[in-house]
């Protein structure tokens, strides 16, 4: 009995990290299909995680619960960098709503009907969102 309940621990401590909803693998399948015309994965050492060197977007390291518009080297529009100055974060919410519609997002989180955003790609589908943020919060401490 007590080796059956130990077996189990073990097993479970090395099965893959759960974020939330998200697939990790399906999520990572979704980043290249999607995000790597316009975004890299590089950490604070310049190690590219993810991606090739596409500088459209800002770096997506560390996006998980990181403060909105903070890619220092990255020239932001002028919406998210209000909505950055707000305090506004990206919670595994914020993300999935931003990637699924960034110009309505923005409109939302600002309260301002003219907000615009200079990402012009969407998630079409809230799984696919969900994984990507799973994938991304897996390549980050
Ligand atoms: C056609 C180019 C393009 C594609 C494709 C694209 N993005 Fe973006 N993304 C951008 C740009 C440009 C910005 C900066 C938006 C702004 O300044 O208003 C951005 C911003 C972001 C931000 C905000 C980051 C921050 O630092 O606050 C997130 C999150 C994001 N993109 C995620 C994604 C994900 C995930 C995908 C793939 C599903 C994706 N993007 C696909 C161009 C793109």
């Amino acid at each position: 009995m007590m080796k059956r309940l130990g077996l189990a621990v073990v097993l479970t401590s090395f099965s893959a990290p759960v974020f939330a909803d998200g697939d990790v693998a399906d999520g990572a399948a979704q980043f290249i299909r999607q995000c790597v015309a316009c975004h890299v994965v590089r950490d604070d050492a310049g190690n590219i995680l993810a991606g090739r060197v596409a500088k459209v977007g800002p770096n997506l390291y560390g996006i998980a619960d990181r403060p909105v518009a903070s890619d220092v080297r990255f020239r932001y529009g002028d919406s998210i960098t209000l909505a950055g100055a707000a305090g506004v974060i990206w919670s595994q919410e914020n993300f999935v709503t931003y990637v699924q519609d960034p110009t309505k997002w923005l409109r939302d989180a600002l309260s301002d009907r003219r907000a615009r955003s200079k990402m012009g790609y969407r998630v079409r589908s809230d799984q696919d969102a969900q994984d990507i943020f799973a994938y991304l919060a897996s390549l980050a401490p």
